[in-house]
């Protein structure tokens, strides 16, 4: 009796000890565009299989997750963020089968997978939305319908219902003739909103979640969140108010940035239903053994950012943080960075684990939004600050955007400007042309036809292969960060931020023993002498154990901390030894 008892607590406890609830709060994560990343069956598209070859690459790396933008059926309008339906894979990207085997590969090398949730719309060749326009008994209001305002000047004619404007420029409104009436897109035409209103399409939602949580993913991305619900008309007398205007300049009527987005954006709806999605994650925590990871994305003010973390009563998600992305730039001092920092430490809820991001498939790439100076510098930022780093594919390497021509532009944001000029301000095809893994053809991505967005130019001198080989490189540096990345200090150590001038930057994390790590980054062009004496915890010598491919030290100098010279644009990683020598 007494031995089965103890026998039991024994097994209890192992399993308690089995689920891994922290692993996601110092992830590295590291963000796939598949459509861009490697091409195995030589059709110019991204695929499963590729990406599935390159895992043993990125667990060498050191990540200990990856992302992967949307892979599931999709007509393609907004490059899989335009979904047919959540429980089917592309089959450009592969089948079921090749995503289970990636799930399979991955697990076995110890990775993560993580994928994007895109809540907010539906395309509109999905089931559902057929249904709806139909007035499919269940289904009439799975999104967001409304009656057109009677034109007064030509009777007969209908108008929008309100004057919103979507992202992706023009009304936020569609006319079906099916049903006679409009249907609400934040984005393009083809991504109808989905209605939050309605509870079946509540647990309908929960349900895909669910679906992949089955599969073996470890948790989601979640898409556009904060267009999840707009005004309910009820409360503004049964029709949708207008939106004021911005008064941004340089914007004409169809801009969305023409517009204050007061009624269709960061309503407290949508915090109810992200915690409500915790939960269900939640259910899987002990069953799968490891806690699922949740990230939102939103392009919002810091307020409506962190509230996604959650409150006293209810858990949330970690709201990815974009300060890096909006505030900093090529002009960016010591003293801006360190105010960036700060502010997300200072504003982020006691006890919630940051986050940092460099880049994404959105955004203009790090070296050229930063310049490529700057790039050892951010990516040892995002990797040594507390909390989760992202990074996106290419920004490793340092990759820079690509050309993309007029005639070879494929996202809708650009092509919705109908403007052959100025249409690259819109789009987000630079960022996203084939990963460059190799100075062959087409730089490695594909061994087949021309990629479906062209490689960007400088892929000869600016790829993976030729960066694994060059003693300095900023893969090898980003490398031997990731690889400090793993140690307590890095982990748990306490943030010290120093802005020693405007151009030298210092980060610190330190144990209590005073064993830690220090960054120390120089913005301008010219080299410094750094002396930390100020930094009194820090002890007399340090290693350096990562070093960009501006700085003269090599991996295993010792240095004095109160004579540190850093030459122009450096970053360097140092951590404490106890005694020179
Ligand atoms: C998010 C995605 C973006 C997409 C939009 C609509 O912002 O990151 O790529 O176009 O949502 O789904
Ligand atoms: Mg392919």
């Amino acid at each position: 009796m007494k031995l089965i008892l103890v026998l039991t607590v024994t097994i209890k406890l192992a399993i308690v000890s089995a689920t891994d609830t922290e692993w996601w709060k110092t992830a590295l994560i590291y963000q796939i565009y598949p459509r861009s990343f490697k091409d195995s069956d030589g059709d110019g598209i991204g695929d499963l299989t590729g990406i599935k070859e390159k895992l043993p690459y990125l667990k060498s790396t050191g990540v200990d997750g990856i992302w992967l933008s949307p892979i599931y059926l999709s007509p393609m309008r907004d490059f899989g963020y335009d979904i047919t339906d959540y429980k089917q894979i592309a089959p450009e990207y592969g089948t079921m089968k090749d995503f289970q085997e990636l799930l399979k590969e991955a697990r076995k090398l110890g990775l993560r997978v993580i994928l994007d949730f895109v809540p907010n719309h539906t395309s509109n060749e999905s089931d559902w939305f057929i249904r709806s326009a139909r007035r499919e008994p269940g289904y009439e209001d799975f999104y967001v319908w409304a009656d057109g305002i009677v034109d007064p000047e030509r009777p007969g004619e209908v108008l929008p219902p309100s004057n919103w404007v979507s992202h992706f420029r023009r009304s936020m409104w569609e006319y079906h003739p099916g049903r006679g009436q409009y249907y609400l897109h934040q984005f393009a035409i083809g991504q109808p909103d989905l209605n939050y209103r309605s509870q079946r399409v509540q647990a309908e939602m929960k349900e895909v979640l669910r679906f992949w949580l089955d599969l073996g993913v470890s948790g989601f991305r979640v898409d556009a969140i904060n267009k999840l619900y707009e005004v309910d008309p009820n409360d503004y007398g049964g029709v949708y108010p207008d939106e004021p205007l911005s008064g941004i300049s340089d914007t004409d009527p169809d801009d969305y940035e023409y517009y204050d987005h007061i009624f269709t954006q960061d309503l407290a709806e949508t915090y109810e239903v992200v915690f409500d999605w915790r939960e269900v994650l939640d259910e899987y925590t002990e069953t799968h053994g490891e806690y699922k990871i949740m990230m939102t994305e939103a392009y919002t003010n810091l307020f409506n950012t962190i509230l996604y973390y959650g409150n006293e009563n209810r858990d949330g998600a970690i709201p990815f943080n974009f300060i890096f992305l909006e505030e900093i730039n090529k002009n960016s001092t010591a003293r801006d960075i360190k105010t960036t920092i700060d502010k997300w430490m200072t504003y982020m809820p006691h006890g919630r684990v940051a986050n940092w991001v460099n880049g994404n498939h959105d955004q203009s790439r790090l070296a050229s939004r930063q310049g490529p100076e700057r790039v050892d510098a951010m990516n040892m930022l995002a990797l040594m600050l507390p909390g989760v780093a992202l990074t996106y594919q290419g920004e490793e390497i340092g990759m820079t955007d690509g050309h993309v021509s007029w005639e070879d532009t494929k996202d809708p944001q650009a092509c919705n400007t109908d403007d052959p000029i100025n249409y690259w301000k819109k789009s987000r095809d630079p960022s996203r042309t084939p990963y460059h893994w190799d100075s062959s053809v087409f730089a490695g991505f594909t061994c087949g036809v021309e990629p479906w967005l062209p490689v960007a130019d400088n892929y000869k001198e600016l790829n993976l292969q030729v960066q694994l080989r060059s003693r300095r490189s900023h893969y090898n540096f980003y490398k031997d960060v990731v690889a400090v990345r793993k140690t307590a200090a890095s982990k748990y150590g306490d943030l010290g931020i120093l802005a020693y001038t405007e151009d030298i930057l210092v980060v610190t994390r330190l144990l209590p023993n005073a064993r830690g790590i220090v960054g120390v980054i120089n913005l301008s062009n010219k080299p410094q002498l750094v002396d930390l004496s100020s930094v009194t915890l820090l002890p007399k010598y340090l290693k350096v154990v990562a070093s960009g491919v501006n700085c003269t030290q090599t991996k295993g100098f010792i240095l004095l901390k109160d004579y540190i010279i850093v030459s122009n644009n450096c970053a360097l990683l140092l951590q404490t030894i106890s005694r020179c020598c």
